[in-house]
């Protein structure tokens, strides 16, 4: 039975999550502006170089909140899998390289792109026939 805590706690939490990720376009513009981005500028860019700003800091942190439903979930992968969106490869160490062959990874922000090759090569991926690819 859901308390009028809970119905608050749920209306106001994305809420919240809006409010931290717009407190990262100052970073972002900052990081643009240092790595003379703006050359290359478009709407279209400077979203995948606030959503990489902002998940950098808040992946890790939206992971240990959800390792206990999402773990059980990537351990039962099998096979060849279509990693849709790994964003910078916060669960790529949870796949289990005993039963995946090869993992596709659909990544099409670019600005992951580095943190996700690093996840790749930490978790041990790379070898054997357990790859990432990570394109647009
Ligand atoms: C909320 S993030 C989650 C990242 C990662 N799966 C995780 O849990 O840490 C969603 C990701 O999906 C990617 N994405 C968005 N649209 C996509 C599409 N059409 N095809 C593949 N990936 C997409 C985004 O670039 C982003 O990295």
């Amino acid at each position: 039975m859901w308390t009028i805590f809970d119905v608050l706690y749920h209306l106001i939490e994305p809420l919240c999550f809006l409010l931290i990720s717009a407190s990262f376009i100052p970073r972002t513009i900052l990081n643009l502006i240092l790595n003379t981005q703006f050359s290359t500028f478009s709407p279209s860019s400077f979203k995948d170089a606030w959503f990489a700003t902002f998940w950098k800091t808040t992946g890790p942190q939206v992971r240990e909140n959800a390792t206990p439903n999402v773990k059980p979930l990537v351990s039962l992968a099998h096979g060849v899998v279509l990693d849709i969106g790994p964003g910078s490869g916060e669960w790529v160490s949870l796949f289990d390289k005993k039963k995946v062959d090869k993992i596709y990874g659909v990544e099409p922000n670019r600005d992951h792109h580095e943190g996700l090759r690093r996840r790749i090569k930490e978790a041990g991926c790379e070898q054997n026939r357990f790859l990432y690819r990570a394109f647009r």
